[in-house]
């Protein structure tokens, strides 16, 4: 696993942009690189080993023990191997407390977070494009 400081934001915007769902709104590589450039951003990524390509990647914004993701994907041809499971277990490992937003639609983000201990703490009303309901989910230590 290498640092995402050391891929491009066009690699992120990339995978975003093949993200299908209603709810999705891609986030531009412009974006990206001023997300990755504030100083309590990090991310990181799992390249495929053979052609150096990213094929997940996590964006989390850090505080002291607490941690939110701002965004977490695993191409579609790479899912399903527990590559994001290891992403997050590096925060979960690092840090005491994390929270995110999931679109209440989203059966397999949300299976995923509860596999890997996360609970509702919340409700956002038409929170995605105005249309759609997300949770906040919350891990603790
Ligand atoms: C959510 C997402 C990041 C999971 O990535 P992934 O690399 O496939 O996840 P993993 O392989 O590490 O899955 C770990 C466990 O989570 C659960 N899980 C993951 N995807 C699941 C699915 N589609 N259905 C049911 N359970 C699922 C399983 O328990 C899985 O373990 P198992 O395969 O041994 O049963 C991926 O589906 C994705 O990129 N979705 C689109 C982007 C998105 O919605 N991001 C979340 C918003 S921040």
């Amino acid at each position: 696993m290498k640092n995402l400081t050391h891929a491009h934001a066009e690699d992120l915007a990339h995978i975003h942009s093949l993200i299908e769902a209603p709810w999705e709104v891609p986030w531009s590589c412009q974006s990206y690189a001023e997300l990755l450039s504030q100083a309590s951003v990090y991310g990181r990524g799992v390249f495929e080993a053979h052609s150096d390509s990213l094929v997940s990647f996590i964006l989390y914004q850090a505080q002291e023990t607490e941690v939110e993701i701002l965004y977490l994907a695993t191409l579609l041809s790479h899912r399903r191997q527990g590559i994001a499971r290891n992403l997050l277990r590096f925060l979960q490992e690092n840090y005491a407390r994390i929270v995110l937003d999931v679109c209440e639609e989203n059966a397999e983000a949300l299976q995923f977070y509860d596999h890997l201990g996360f609970v509702k703490i919340a409700h956002r009303e038409k929170y995605y494009k105005n249309t759609f309901h997300a949770f906040v989910l919350e891990w603790r230590r």
